[in-house]
């Protein structure tokens, strides 16, 4: 399931890079605003960026003068990443990251991972591995789909405005195919095993956002109001102590 999973991205790599150029598409500026504003100044920091995809991140912290590591296991990702985004602040390394990751005790003051652990089997390893690579204090920085919310369709009312989502099977675990930019897949947990993983691994939750656009994003995309009723994105900081 592991190597199944990596492939599709492998296959999606440059459509995906293509749709999220430098995180600017419609919903990446959503949750990357939220990011941005839980990172501070990363300036001289380690920064570790967790399943870095095309690099676009990676090469922003790196120009804001953080000192970055990039691990993606997508090998095609990875070829793209070196191609768009060098800077001679900035290392790639292709990694698994549901494994054991090759990093020093305490090496980083900064672990981020950007849309990564809903596409990981494995988030207990992951987090885990994340708490032992950090500095005491360090901060692990992630965004997700929203746990409680992405899996289900929206209704729409009489007036065909999507009003409501109706959830179902939140508590199960499961995996489910997506299709934007080709298949990949989708592992559902709920959010209460994101929190008991940072819980196990000593880490505890300092900051939780459930991000919303920006409203100059609404005035150029009224259609997609709807973002103000129902969250697509959950982002946490945790500390580890
Ligand atoms: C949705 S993309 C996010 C990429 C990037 N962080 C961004 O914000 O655009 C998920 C990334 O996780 C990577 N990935 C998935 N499973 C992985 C694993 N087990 N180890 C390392 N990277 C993985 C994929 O190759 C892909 O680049």
């Amino acid at each position: 399931m592991k190597a199944d999973s990596i492939n599709h991205w492998d296959i999606v790599a440059e459509k995906y890079s293509a749709a999220n150029h430098q995180g600017k598409n419609f919903h990446a500026r959503i949750y990357l605003a939220a990011v941005k504003e839980l990172l501070g100044d990363v300036a001289g920091k380690h920064v570790l960026d967790a399943g870095c995809g095309d690099g676009f991140f990676s090469s922003e912290l790196a120009r804001k003068g953080a000192i970055v590591t990039a691990i993606d296991n997508s090998y095609m990702m990875l070829n793209i990443a070196k191609r768009k985004h060098f800077h001679s602040n900035l290392q790639y390394h292709k990694m698994d990251l549901t494994g054991k990751l090759t990093f020093e005790n305490e090496f980083f003051d900064i672990v981020v991972a950007n849309m990564l652990m809903m596409d990981i089997p494995d988030i207990e390893s992951f987090i885990f591995e994340t708490a032992r690579v950090l500095k005491k204090p360090g901060y692990f920085i992630f965004s997700i789909t929203h746990p409680c919310f992405f899996l289900s369709d929206w209704e729409e009312d009489e007036n065909n405005i999507k009003m409501y989502k109706k959830i179902g099977n939140y508590l199960d675990d499961r995996v489910e195919e997506l299709n934007f930019w080709g298949k990949t897949l989708h592992y559902h947990r709920p959010l209460s095993k994101y929190m008991a993983a940072l819980e196990k691994a000593g880490m505890y939750v300092s900051s939780f956002r459930e991000p919303v656009p920006p409203e100059e994003l609404i005035e150029l995309y009224p259609e997609q109001e709807y973002h103000y009723r129902i969250p697509s994105f959950v982002v946490i900081r945790a500390k580890s102590i």
